[in-house]
C-alpha cells in the first residue's frame, strides 16, 4: 500500500508517475515537527532495526550510523566522511522484526539524514524546504516494498544490449588516432571490447557539442569504422553551455531565453571546463527541447550512447566568489597571518567552487513557476538526463540509446542509468562500489556501475583486476581514469592475461546477465539486492555488508582487501560455487550453507547459484555483436529438473515485452553438480 501526505506546497520533481490523493490522517510512525520552515520528522529506532536506501551515499548497505545529506555535489575525493555524493534519492527503506516501510521524501532541496548519528537509536529526516510530498510504503516483504516503489515512480531504464560489454574510457584521449590505438590495443591483445568514451578532449576548446576538426577530421566515417568493428563512441556531454557569442548552443540558447538567470535579470555564469559557462534550465520544457535538440549532429554521425557529467551543476568559480578570496588575500598580504588567518585564507580558496552561495543565486522555472535554484537543486541533473532522453527518442523512437550521467535524481532512472562518480583507486572504493549498487538497485538505478580501477590516484594491477572482477557483474562495465594518472588500459598490464580472461567471463555470461537484468527492469525488481530481501528471516544475511544477491538466483562475493588470496563469507543456504578463471576453467564446488573461507587466487573469482536453479554460459567473443547465444553451457547443483527462462532479444526494441522474448531452457542433470551442453 502506497499512501501520500502533502505538506504545504510542494515544488515538482517529476519523480512520480503515480498520481494518489493525499491523505488527511497525520502521518504514520514519526514525530513530525517544524522548525521556522523546515520540516522534522523523527522516529526511535528499534535496536535491530536496519536501514537501505539512500542510493547514492557513502558506507555501507545498512545506512544506519551517519549522517546524510541529500544535496548534489561534485566530490572528487570522497570519504566515508563525505555526506553528500553527486545524486539523492530521498529513499529509505526500515526493516526489523517489528515493523517494515519505506518512506520517500519528495523534495527537490537539501534533506538530512540523522539515521542514529546524533543519537544513536534515532532517526531525524529533515526537510529544509518545508513544502513537500512524504510517500510511505508498507508493503509485506522488502522486495515488495521495492517493487511499489517503482509503481510510483517508474520503470527503469533499458540500455542496449552492447552497453553491457567491456567499455574502456580516459580522461585524455584526444583524437581519432588515440582511439584506434586504444581499440587496437585491446583487438590485438584479444580482449573483448564494445565501447570507448570519450572524455572532453574531443571537443573544441572543451565546449559542448563541437568536436575537434582536425583530431576527428570526418567523425562519422570514424563511427562507422569503429561500428564494424562492434566499437560504439561514447562521447561525454558537460551541463554548462561556454558563454561565447558565436558558438552556436550559446546563441541559440540565449535566443530561446534557455539560461538560468540571476535575480538582477542577468545571465548566472560560472566556470567549468571551457572557462565561463551558462546553465540550461532543464526544468523548463522547452529548454530540454532545444538542448536535446544539440545532441543532432552528434547522432547524426552515428553516436548511439553519450554520458552527461558536471551536472550537480559542478561550478569551479564565479566571479563574486574569486573576488572575495583574492579580497581575504590582500587583507592579509605583508602582515603577520596566524594560522586561523592562514585557514580562513586556504578556506577561502577551496571554498570557490560549488559554493552554496553560488547556488541560491540564481533561478529556475519548473512548471511556470519561479523558484530559487537551492530550492530544486537535486533536480538539475535529473532533468539534463531527460532532455538528452527525449532528443534521443525524437531522433529515432524505434531504438534504445546509451546513457549514463553523474548527477541523478530519483525519476531519473526513468531515462538513463548512472556512474558512481569519481572514486579513486583505493580498496576502500571497491567496497563502496559494491555496498551503493543494491541501494541504487532499490532506487531503480538498475543501469550501474563504478568507474573500475578507479578514476584518481594510479592504480596498482591487482586492484584494477579485483575491480573488474567486480565489474564483470555490473551492467556498466567500465574502466575509467583520470588525466595524470597511471596508465589504466588492460593491455599495459603485466597480468593482462589474468584481466583478459576475467574480461573474457564477462563475455561469457553476458547473454545471462542481460537475462537476469531486462528480467528485473520489466518485472521492477531488482538486480542487486542485499541478502536481507532473499533470507529476511536469516539474521546473519541480514546483517551481511560485503556479499550481493545478483538476479533471480544468484549471489556474488569478491574479494575486497590487497594481498587476501581469499575471503570469508556467509552462505545462507547450500550453493554451487563456480570459482572462475576464465571461461573454460572454472571449479565447480558444492558448498553446504554457513561460514566458509573460501580460496581465490588474484584471478580467480565466485559466483554462487541456489540449489535447482543454473547459470548459462556462452563460448564468448569480441564484442557482444559477435558473441554466440545460440551455444550454452549451462551449470547447475540440482537434485531434481531445473528450468531457467532465458530472455533474449534484438538488443534496441526500446519497449519490449516479457512474455515475447522468454525461451524456457529445461534441464535434467545427471549429477547433483551437473554441467550441460544447451543449444537454443
Ligand atoms: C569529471 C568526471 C570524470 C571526467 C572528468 C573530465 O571529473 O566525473 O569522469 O573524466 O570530469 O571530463
Amino acid at each position: 500500500m502506497i499512501r501520500k501526505y502533502t505538506f504545504g506546497t510542494p515544488l515538482p520533481t517529476g519523480a512520480a508517475v503515480l498520481s494518489l490523493p493525499a491523505e488527511t490522517s497525520p502521518l504514520p510512525w514519526f514525530d513530525v515537527s517544524r522548525e521556522g520552515e523546515k520540516l522534522r520528522l523523527t522516529l526511535a529506532l528499534h535496536p535491530e532495526e536496519r536501514l537501505f536506501g539512500l542510493g547514492e551515499s557513502v558506507r555501507g548497505i545498512n545506512k544506519r550510523g551517519f549522517l546524510y545529506r541529500s544535496w548534489n555535489s561534485d566530490v572528487f575525493s570522497h570519504t566515508e566522511s563525505t555526506e553528500s555524493l553527486y545524486g539523492s534519492h530521498n529513499f529509505l527503506v526500515f526493516f526489523s522484526p517489528e515493523r517494515l516501510f519505506g518512506i520517500y521524501l519528495d523534495d527537490p532541496g537539501l534533506v538530512t539524514w540523522d539515521l542514529g548519528y546524533s543519537r544513536m537509536d534515532t532517526a531525524v529526516i529533515t526537510s529544509e524546504n518545508g513544502q513537500l510530498d512524504i510517500y510511505l510504503l508498507e508493503e509485506n516483504s522488502l522486495t515488495e516494498t521495492a517493487r511499489a516503489f517503482r509503481r510510483l515512480t517508474g520503470k527503469s531504464y533499458l540500455p542496449p544490449r552492447w552497453a553491457f560489454g567491456y567499455i574502456q574510457s580516459r580522461w585524455g584521449y584526444a583524437s581519432e588516432k588515440e582511439i584506434r590505438t586504444v581499440a587496437d590495443g585491446h583487438r590485438k591483445q584479444g580482449i573483448p571490447l564494445d565501447g570507448i568514451c570519450m572524455d572532453i578532449d574531443y571537443m573544441e576548446a572543451f565546449r559542448n557539442f563541437t568536436w575537434k576538426k582536425d583530431a576527428f577530421p570526418d567523425l562519422k566515417r570514424f563511427c562507422a569504422e569503429m561500428k564494424e568493428e562492434h566499437i560504439r563512441l561514447i562521447p561525454i556531454i558537460d551541463a554548462g553551455i561556454a558563454a561565447e557569442e558565436g558558438y552556436e548552443p550559446y546563441d541559440s540558447g540565449r535566443e530561446a531565453d534557455a539560461f538560468c538567470r540571476k535575480a538582477d535579470g542577468s545571465e548566472f555564469r560560472a566556470a567549468v571546463w571551457p572557462g565561463f559557462c551558462c546553465f540550461p534550465d532543464f526544468l523548463r520544457k522547452d529548454v530540454r527541447r532545444w538542448f536535446g535538440d544539440l545532441y543532432r549532429p552528434l547522432l547524426e554521425a552515428g553516436v548511439e550512447g553519450f554520458w552527461n557529467d558536471m551536472n550537480e551543476p559542478a561550478l569551479f568559480y564565479t566571479e563574486e566568489r574569486t573576488a572575495a578570496a583574492f579580497s581575504r588575500a590582500e587583507e592579509l598580504r605583508g602582515g603577520h597571518a596566524d594560522y586561523e588567518a592562514l585557514w580562513s585564507l586556504k578556506d577561502a580558496f577551496n571554498g570557490i567552487a560549488n559554493n552554496p552561495e553560488d547556488y541560491r543565486s540564481f533561478w529556475q522555472e519548473p512548471e511556470g513557476r519561479r523558484v530559487r535554484h537551492d530550492r530544486v537543486h537535486n533536480l538539475y541533473g535529473a532533468f539534463m538526463t531527460h532532455a538528452s532522453a527525449e532528443g534521443f527518442r525524437r531522433f529515432d523512437p524505434g531504438k534504445r540509446f546509451l546513457l549514463f550521467s553523474r548527477s541523478s535524481f530519483i525519476g531519473a532512472h526513468r531515462s538513463g542509468g548512472i556512474w558512481q562518480g569519481d572514486n579513486f583507486s583505493w580498496w576502500s572504493h571497491l567496497k563502496l562500489a559494491l555496498q551503493m549498487l543494491p541501494n541504487l538497485n532499490l532506487c531503480g538505478f538498475l543501469y550501474s556501475g563504478c568507474d573500475l580501477g578507479g578514476f584518481g590516484c594510479n592504480v596498482t594491477e591487482d586492484l584494477l583486476e579485483r575491480f573488474l572482477q567486480l565489474g564483470v557483474f555490473t551492467p556498466l562495465m567500465r574502466n575509467h581514469s583520470a588525466l595524470h594518472t597511471r596508465d589504466q588500459e588492460v593491455y599495459r598490464f603485466s597480468i593482462l592475461d589474468l584481466m583478459r580472461n576475467t574480461i573474457r567471463v564477462r563475455y561469457a555470461l553476458l547473454p545471462f546477465l542481460y537475462s537476469e537484468f531486462m528480467k528485473a527492469a520489466l518485472t521492477d525488481g531488482m538486480y542487486f539486492r542485499p541478502l536481507a530481501f532473499d533470507y529476511p528471516e536469516d539474521p546473519r544475511a541480514v546483517a551481511t555488508e560485503d556479499q550481493l544477491m545478483l538476479g533471480e538466483a544468484c549471489m556474488i562475493a569478491p574479494v575486497l582487501e590487497q594481498n587476501a588470496a581469499g575471503r570469508y563469507m556467509y552462505l545462507p543456504e547450500e550453493m554451487l560455487m563456480i570459482r572462475f578463471r576464465s571461461p573454460e576453467d572454472y571449479d565447480l564446488l558444492e558448498l553446504p550453507p554457513g561460514d566458509h573461507r573460501i580460496s581465490l587466487s588474484l584471478g580467480e573469482f565466485p559466483l554462487f547459484v541456489r540449489k535447482n536453479h543454473a547459470v548459462l554460459l556462452c563460448p564468448g567473443g569480441d564484442s557482444s555483436e559477435t558473441l554466440n547465444d545460440h551455444d550454452f553451457t549451462a551449470l547447475c547443483l540440482a537434485d531434481r529438473p531445473v528450468s531457467y527462462d532465458l530472455y533474449r532479444d534484438d538488443g534496441t526494441d526500446p519497449a519490449p515485452l516479457l512474455s515475447e522474448h522468454l525461451t524456457r531452457v529445461s534441464l535434467a542433470p545427471a549429477d547433483r553438480v551437473a554441467k550441460i551442453h544447451v543449444v537454443l
